[in-house]
């Protein structure tokens, strides 16, 4: 607040400002015109007890009503209301007494308005003006004393005691100059004769006249008043009216009539002719009215514009030919039409809004100004139906926008709000503004996998590197929260981290193989892979990969029994009395691939005696194929293929060396037996060898049963045909030749193998620590190991039994 006068005016001031504030409820304060930039009016923040250091973040801000020029502004460090402009109180009041600005001070979050108004104090910053620098006057010198002549008043912009106060005339022997105040309110000043004129004395005289204001400093204009005198009678004209009002709608077309005025002088000819003109007029009605000098018609040369003044006062004079003159007002009452449309102002947007902002979020703040007044003024707004916000009205023409339910950017993330303004006139003007509102994106989707489990097959002994699958997961989020990133979830297969056995392309979800997979090791194994987006926080969802590894024919059968080849010592004992169709012997082999890759079966590639011994194809079991007669070598020799079904088909051979013979000590030097290769060699001497042969054979038999009568020996591990297969040379995961192909993962398990329809049962219970078999490595016995598998064993014969032993292992 601005206050030079003293300080009895300041506390008259103070009164009156907190007068006005408890009468309100708004602020008033009193400035003076003039003012330079930045000057300070007053301390809203303090008047108003709002918070400084909030001001900034209320965004705090001065709206000038009819968002005319912008005079103040708010300090948002101090909370002072500044002067942001001269204010001109002539420009913008006029003559009106008392000058009023309005605006309001605008806060946000939460909205609130406060009125403000400031009275524009008047300063001495114009001199008074006449009209016209010089007046003629023409005046009989029949004149008597005491006659009086019009003289237009000195105007001056200013008001009250800035105004013009007084009138010095200089000094002369004729006149004296006195103010007079018309019926209607103005001032006008009149010469008065105080001493009759002699025209042949004086013909003319020219006398100054001074008006001065009552300002500080004061200032003062001067008219220069040129008085001839005349010797014939006249007469001043006279209007029909004092005052004249006229009534004229705003946006008149040019040279519209308004209204005319009128005067008549009691003269006859060219002392009688009345012209007129504007005597007293401001500029702005210069700029809107014209007056015809002859027919005093007043018309429209300007804009008229309800909305820049609402009502015209102009002085009109009219004068004779003989220089007198008199005086009229004209009012002119401007009438308001609806041709200002509302218009929409976007006060405040909170664009982009985050999309999880809760329904009744404020999003903007709208002001709807229309300048017609009354019901042309009188405006409603609406918005567009179809989008999730309302206009709840504020204070005065004040909306706030606001939200009416949950936004989702993944589903609208722009949205262009259309507000319709409608004023009230005949017809009602509209406006629309289009508020382009953007949402935000908040990391609310987690990425999801486009299918719920993945599966991939591949075929074992796959190169390490090579493409399993890829797992794919959309996130709709914006940018980073919804960059998807693959990887593996943590976990263990078989003992060994899920990382040593795939790998995840974090960019691409495409998953290779760390490794070559054995389908013998495992056949399917799952992993869990994550996809995460880069949020903050981060959200994630995950999927299961199973991996199927499919069977390749890798490995070749394995021939349990008979040992391999090298092993001469596996000789199985064939009684001489066996008839056709007897099982001598059985080869086990098993494969430890699956399916067709496992199935078996079995040929004899090579015999001693082709016709003797034949082979089941699946069950390896090797039979007589005649009775066995004397003529028959006693050393017989097969070898047998193993093969597998797979695509190529992969085999094993082995040797069986059979002796015919129902005793073992009578076998000679069984070392011999092996690699009796060259039996072809042997065709020639046949007949010899058979000789020789079938008779020490004949005679050996002899001998050996009435041994055998005699006393019973001790039992033998190869006997008497029974093929007794240990146990020990079965891996844990031997595969069923015929069987489904599944594994076995028993640690513990028992065996029976009956091998024939002569009993011989072995019943062997074995512990292994390792259930798998490595694909690289045999089991191997030896013959030796063979025998101390037996070492521990108590062997006894049951009595009653006959051929039947019965083997226990502790
Ligand atoms: C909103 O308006 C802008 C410009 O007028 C346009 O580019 C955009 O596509 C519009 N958006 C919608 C959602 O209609
Ligand atoms: C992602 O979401 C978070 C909130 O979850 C938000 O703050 C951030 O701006 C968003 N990022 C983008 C690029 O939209
Ligand atoms: C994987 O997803 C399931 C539900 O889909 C959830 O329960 C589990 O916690 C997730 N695991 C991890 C490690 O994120």
């Amino acid at each position: 607040m601005m206050n030079r006068r003293g300080v009895l005016q300041s506390v008259g001031f103070v009164f009156f400002f907190v007068v006005v504030h408890h009468a309100h409820g708004d602020l008033s304060y009193s400035v003076q015109e003039e003012l330079k930039r930045g000057s300070v009016i007053g301390n809203v923040a303090k008047d108003l007890g709002l918070e400084v250091g909030r001001l900034s973040a209320r965004k705090a801000r001065v709206d000038m009503e009819g968002n005319e020029r912008q005079y103040c502004g708010i300090n948002l460090r101090s909370g002072d209301l500044v002067v942001a402009e001269r204010i001109d109180r002539e420009e913008h009041c006029g003559e009106k007494p008392s000058c009023v600005l309005k605006f309001e001070l605008l806060l946000e979050n939460p909205l609130e308005l406060h009125r403000l108004s400031l009275q524009v104090q008047d300063v001495n910053d114009n001199a008074p003006i006449f009209p016209k620098d010089v007046i003629k006057l023409e005046i009989t010198e029949s004149a008597d004393k005491g006659a009086k002549y019009r003289i237009n008043a000195a105007q001056d912009a200013d008001i009250g005691k800035n105004s013009v106060e007084s009138y010095i005339l200089q000094q002369n022997p004729h006149f004296v100059f006195s103010i007079q105040t018309t019926n209607a309110g103005s001032k006008y000043g009149e010469l008065v004769l105080d001493k009759e004129l002699d025209r042949e004395e004086q013909q003319e005289m020219k006398l100054l006249l001074t008006a001065v204001d009552g300002g500080s400093p004061q200032r003062s204009g001067t008219v220069v008043i040129h008085v001839v005198v005349l010797d014939a009678n006249d007469n001043a004209p006279v209007f029909t009216e004092a005052v004249y009002t006229a009534t004229l709608p705003e946006n008149s077309p040019f040279h519209t009539p308004v209204i005319t005025v009128s005067a008549s002088d009691a003269d006859e000819g060219a002392n009688g002719e009345v012209t007129y003109e504007f005597s007293r007029i401001s500029d702005k009605s210069q700029k809107l009215f014209s007056l015809d000098e002859k027919t005093g018609e007043i018309s429209v040369s300007g804009d008229i514009d309800y909305e820049e003044g609402s009502k015209y006062e102009v002085l009109v004079e009219a004068k004779d030919g003989y220089g007198l003159s008199s005086e009229a007002k004209v009012i002119i009452d401007i009438t308001d039409v609806n041709d200002n449309a509302p218009v929409i102002y976007l006060k405040s947007l909170s664009s982009p809004i985050p999309e999880n902002a809760s329904p009744g979020t404020e999003v903007g703040i709208i002001n709807v100004q229309d300048r017609d007044s009354e019901s042309n003024g009188q405006v409603r707004c609406s918005i567009q139906q179809n989008a999730p916000f309302k206009l709840v009205p504020s204070i005065k023409n004040y909306y706030s926008l606001v939200t009416t339910g949950q936004l989702d950017r993944e589903l609208v993330s722009d949205y262009n709000i259309t507000i319709t303004a409608t004023d009230e006139g005949s017809p009602p003007l509209s406006s629309s503004k289009t508020v382009q509102l953007s949402v935000a994106d908040i990391n609310d989707n987690p990425p999801v996998f486009e299918e719920q489990s993945y599966s991939a097959y591949v075929t074992e002994n796959n190169k390490p590197g090579s493409t399993l699958c890829s797992v794919s997961a959309r996130d709709p989020d914006w940018r980073q929260n919804g960059t998807v990133i693959y990887s593996l979830l943590p976990g263990e297969v078989n003992g060994a981290p899920v990382s040593s056995y795939l790998s995840v392309n974090g960019d691409t979800g495409v998953i290779h193989a760390v490794r070559s997979f054995d389908y013998e090791q495992f056949r399917s194994f799952k992993v869990h892979v994550m996809a995460r987006d880069n949020g903050s926080p981060p959200l994630s969802s995950n999927v299961t990969v199973s991996v199927f590894i499919s069977d390749v024919n890798d490995n070749s059968p394995q021939i349990l029994y008979p040992a391999p080849e090298g092993n001469s010592f596996m000789t199985e004992l064939v009684p001489k009395a066996a008839h056709g169709g007897s099982l001598v012997s059985k080869v086990i082999a098993v494969d430890a691939d699956s399916g067709q890759n496992a199935w078996l079966s079995y040929h004899i590639v090579k015999s001693t005696d082709p016709g003797l011994f034949t082979i089941g194809v699946h069950s390896g079991e090797i039979r007589t194929q005649r009775d066995i007669s004397e003529s028959d070598s006693m050393k017989q020799n097969l070898i047998v293929a193993v093969k597998d079904n797979g695509q190529p088909s992969l085999s094993a051979t082995c040797s069986m060396y059979l002796l015919i013979s129902d005793n073992l000590a009578e076998v000679p030097e069984l070392k011999d037996i092996s690699y009796d290769e060259k039996n072809s060699k042997l065709t020639s001497y046949l007949i010899i060898a058979l000789v020789s042969v079938s008779t020490f054979f004949l005679t050996f038999i002899i001998i050996i049963l009435g041994v055998r009568f005699c006393r019973r020996r001790k039992p033998r591990l190869l006997f008497d045909g029974a093929v007794a297969i240990p146990s020990a040379y079965l891996p844990p995961n031997y595969a069923d030749v015929d069987g489904t192909g599944t594994l076995r993962s028993t640690y513990n398990y028992d065996a029976y193998l009956t091998t024939g329809s002569r009993t011989s049962d072995f019943k062997f219970v074995s512990s292994y620590n390792d259930n798998t078999l490595p694909a690289d490595q045999t089991l191997r016995k030896s013959p030796t190991d063979f025998a101390d598998a037996f070492g521990d064993c108590d062997a006894s014969p049951e009595v009653g039994t006959g051929a039947t032993y019965r083997w226990s292992c502790y």
